[in-house]
């Protein structure tokens, strides 16, 4: 088998890794991939985002099956196009890929299937802000309605700040380009975990539950980032809030079919765990990153069968086993990064890692047979154990001997989950 996979991240080193495992799959080619998948697959550059390019590329390589990796080529519809040759992909089409793409949609259609998520206003311009504003308490969450990268939502402390918030997101002064609708949800907390469920259009089944560390600094302090480090255990969650979890992810299939857009695909939920029980934060239609990283090194099932189950529409075939115990993943990044950061540092240590850990490259290049950084998030350090305590000591010896100039990292990966000993 070959298979193409799109992406360029950790998230996609880990997916190819994790596909190379299985004796079926005799080639894969990545794109645009990175300097680390470099070593593992052959990387060829393209423009995911590109549909064009993208239909040059598989008509080309003629792939038995494409995974498709990031949002941005599932916003952009290249799955529709595809499966329109007749080419096997797994991830949702342009509609179903409306879950993450338009956090409006998502929050419509929860309110339709009745599944619980913090109360919120879909706003259409500033005077409607300002009136729905009245609705919610002092402190309230701001949403731009679309793909923003991570950096849509802001969390307000009053209604002043609400306002501002949405003003910069209508005028474009926040991400570049002007929104045309804002999402205002009332303010939730708890702790959030991440909930994975592999979908066919008909059945969802589960994958995993892992947390994400969205901030940049320890404690959970400072700005938001794509997320710099996650861990997988075998009792962050219940099994009966697994369960549940699973549950949601059967109504958003049900429903999505039932309205005529069925979902393939990986659904991640993002859930905040509050003291009223877990409420949707919000839907991503793809695997997450970097807890894919962590998830890979403790699948059992080989994913190319999982992979290929819901392509084929028999998932419920499935049972998608994880090995016992814990994985973490932690995510070493540029000086400046959340921020402004320069690329190009040469990365040393990379060959002294020992078994057991991988180093999954997140946004790194090859210059002169040397990996360079070429990202905010550079490495993506992994590795399974026992249990947490095990695997959290393989991946910071291993940074121990990893270096650039200006890297950095969080030592406090899997903090909440240490604390209540998982
Ligand atoms: P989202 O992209 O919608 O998941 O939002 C990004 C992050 O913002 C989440 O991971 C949460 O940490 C935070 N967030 C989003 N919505 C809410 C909310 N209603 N209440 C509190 N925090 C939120
Ligand atoms: N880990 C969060 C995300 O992939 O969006």
């Amino acid at each position: 088998m070959k298979i193409l996979v799109i992406g360029g991240g950790g998230r996609e080193h880990a997916l190819v890794w994790a596909l190379r495992r299985s004796a079926r799959v005799t080639e894969v080619v990545c794109a645009p991939g990175n300097g680390g998948i470099a070593a593992i697959a052959r990387c060829e550059v393209v423009d995911a985002a590109n549909v064009e390019e993208m239909k040059l590329l598989v008509e080309r390589e003629r792939p038995s099956l494409v995974v498709i990796g990031p949002e941005v080529p599932l916003a952009a519809g290249v799955v529709d196009v595809l499966q329109g040759l007749g080419v096997r992909v797994f991830g949702p089409t342009k509609g179903a890929a409306m879950l993450e793409t338009s956090k409006g949609f998502a929050k419509e259609f929860m309110r339709r299937w009745e599944i619980p998520t913090a109360a919120y206003a879909v706003c259409g311009s500033v005077e409607m802000v300002r009136g729905a504003l009245e609705k919610f308490a002092e402190r309230v969450v701001v949403k731009a309605d679309g793909l923003a990268a991570g950096k849509g939502v802001v969390l307000c402390e009053s209604r002043d700040e609400a306002i501002a918030a949405a003003e910069e997101m209508f005028s474009g002064e926040l991400l570049g380009a002007g929104v045309e609708r804002v999402v205002l949800e009332e303010m939730l907390g708890g702790p959030e975990v991440s909930f994975f469920a592999i979908c066919d259009g008909t059945k969802a089944v589960a994958l995993a539950a892992a947390q994400d560390h969205k901030r940049i600094g320890e404690g959970d302090t400072g700005p938001n980032t794509g997320g710099m480090g996650a861990y997988s255990t075998d009792d962050l969650i219940s099994a009966e809030t697994s369960a549940w979890m699973l549950g949601v992810a059967q109504t958003v299939v049900d429903g999505m079919k039932a309205e005529g857009t069925p979902f393939a695909g990986v659904l991640f939920t993002g859930f905040m765990m509050t003291k009223d029980g877990p409420k949707v934060l919000e839907f991503n239609t793809r695997f997450g990153d970097p807890e894919t990283e962590a998830i890979m090194l403790r699948l059992e099932t080989e994913l190319v069968d999982i992979v290929e189950a819901a392509v084929e529409g028999r998932i419920g075939e499935i049972a998608v086993k994880l090995k016992p115990g814990a994985s973490a993943c932690v995510i070493a990044a540029s000086a400046g990064y959340p921020g402004k950061y320069v690329g190009g540092k040469v990365i040393s240590g990379l060959d002294a890692v020992v078994e057991g850990v991988e180093v999954f490259h997140a946004g790194t290049a090859l210059r002169d047979s040397r990996i360079v950084t070429a990202g905010g998030r550079v490495l993506a350090v992994t590795a399974a154990g026992a249990d947490l305590r095990e695997a959290l000591a393989k991946v910071y010896a291993a940074m121990d001997g990893i270096s650039f100039e200006g890297m950095q990292y969080r030592r406090d990966i899997a903090w909440r989950a240490l604390e209540k000993n998982l």
